[in-house]
């Protein structure tokens, strides 16, 4: 299994091409921030620069310089020549100022979806979001007027920067009577959106160089964030089945990764959902190799026959995960409410790095969000809408039938993943595709090694019925059109 820094290069191909940090001198800050966060303390032996090259995946050269600069600096020392012991004094926060801002530049300044949401289309099968027209609009301005009534200042009002501690109670109360999530309000961080929560988490969590598990293929943005952080990405596969936990654990002992991203559940792009005896194993093993895993779960609700198992939260008694609910997508994108469910030490952490980003979610929209929530409507809603979801999901199926396109039936969520013959180019037809206002999320944006050529994402919840009917329709007939373009693989 390959290894890419957060550019999708080998380190040693990135020394060639990243002027702004040698290689070296990264892998000097990864050595340090490891340090810093307590998991070698003072006296501690570093592990040998034979096992922390093949960890980091560069040459033993590039290990040996950073750890002698290490010793230069008096972070490390060298005790019999039997390797490199932390110094006391080598803590961050007992660094002189000077070496405090060398912090390692930026790897990714992209976000791949973001530059194709920028562009129109009519054809809209690149969002991941639900078709507004089917959202109670009118009734949620029932509920906007009901809180100004309750709360006359709170457009005067800054919200603290944990969230609204009437929202929090009743997400406690939600998630024990829904999951049996056993959760305090003090354990819920109120965010503007997964997006955010993910930003923060991995700005807390990961430094540069460090490992970080993902999907293979997954929410792209995601990578986008770790790849800015310079993390390493470690991808592992997601299928039908779900994980392959051999391959998990693999992954684990090699690279010692800080976090699992994950997004187990109608997961995005591929809708598998991972089984609750995979959960549970995973859980132990990320407590055998102190990995937090990071579950986001946006699309529970979004299922259409049954209900998925309960989140990897509940199988946690030792606080290895972090589990982040948004609400954004089904119930109300525009107010960007999401709750980040963990506990002691992080949610204190987490709550700093949600003060400085900015300060706190609108209370505004927390509120509105807490009445609309609990009231029966919502309920009708999510069950209406889940019903509409299924019906556009069998749409989309019922056009690509015969197509020789393959994928596997979701059961639930908002996405088809599907592989196109070999013969076609998906770059190809995404450019095509553009030229006649469709659009589609190429799947080698989602795979952490930019491969998967022959695959894409298909949103199917965001038009009509006749519109997407007419957009698969041309989308097939451009594939047809570009028969020979490929093989990409
Ligand atoms: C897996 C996943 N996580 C997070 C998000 C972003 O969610 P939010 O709108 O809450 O930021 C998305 C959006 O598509 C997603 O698919």
């Amino acid at each position: 299994m390959t290894v890419l820094d957060g550019d999708g290069r080998s380190p040693q191909k990135q020394m060639n091409t990243e002027p702004a940090q040698p290689l070296f001198r990264q892998v000097y800050e990864h050595l340090l921030n490891r340090m810093a966060r307590g998991e070698w303390k003072p006296h501690d032996k570093l592990p040998s620069i034979r096992v922390l090259a093949e960890e980091l995946q560069v040459h033993r050269l590039t290990v040996f310089k950073a750890c002698r600069e290490l010793a230069e600096c008096g972070k490390v020392y060298v005790k019999d020549k039997s390797g490199y012991y932390v110094s006391p004094a080598s803590r961050r926060d007992a660094e002189p100022e000077a070496d405090k801002e060398k912090v390692a530049t930026a790897y990714s300044l992209t976000s791949a979806l973001s530059d194709i949401h920028r562009l129109p289309a009519r054809y809209q099968f690149s969002q991941a979001l639900i078709d507004p027209n089917l959202l109670p609009n009118l009734f949620l301005s029932d509920y906007v007027k009901k809180v100004f009534d309750l709360y006359p200042k709170v457009m005067g009002t800054y919200s603290s920067a944990q969230g609204d501690e009437e929202l929090r109670g009743m997400l406690s109360r939600h998630f024990r009577e829904r999951h049996r999530l056993q959760l305090a309000p003090e354990e819920l961080v109120i965010t503007s959106g997964s997006q955010q929560a993910i930003n923060l988490i991995a700005g807390t969590v990961l430094g540069p160089m460090d490992a970080v598990l993902v999907e293979r293929p997954t929410y792209s943005v995601a990578l986008d964030i770790f790849r800015r952080r310079g993390a390493r990405l470690v991808p592992v596969e997601i299928t039908p089945e779900g994980y392959d936990l051999g391959q998990i654990e693999e992954q684990l002992r090699r690279h010692r990764p800080r976090m699992f991203y994950m997004n187990p559940t109608h997961h995005n792009p591929t809708g598998a959902t991972v089984p609750a005896w995979q959960r549970k194993r995973i859980v132990e093993l990320a407590e055998r190799y102190r990995c937090l895993l990071v579950e986001d779960d946006p699309f529970r609700d979004m299922y259409f026959e049954t209900e998925p198992p309960p989140p990897f939260f509940a199988y946690d008694t030792e606080g290895w995960v972090i589990y982040i609910s948004s609400f954004s997508k089904y119930i109300a994108p525009g107010l960007r409410i999401c709750a980040v469910a963990s506990r002691q030490p992080f949610v204190e952490q987490l709550v700093i790095a949600k003060a400085l980003a900015d300060g706190g979610t609108s209370l505004l929209n927390q509120k509105i969000f807490l009445h609309y929530y609990t009231s029966s409507r919502l309920q009708q809603h999510v069950g209406k809408l889940r019903i509409a979801l299924q019906v556009q999901k069998e749409i989309v199926e019922e056009e690509l039938a015969g197509s020789g396109w393959q994928w596997t039936t979701p059961q639930g969520g908002l996405n088809l993943w599907v592989k196109v013959p070999e013969t076609v180019s998906v770059d190809e037809l995404f450019m095509r595709a553009r030229e006649e206002s469709i659009s589609f999320v190429p799947g080698t944006i989602c795979d952490p090694l930019g491969e998967m050529h022959s695959w894409l994402r298909l949103s199917y919840s965001f038009l009509s019925a006749e519109v997407l009917r007419d957009g698969i329709r041309r989308l097939k007939q451009l594939a047809r059109e570009l028969e020979g373009s490929g093989p990409r693989e």
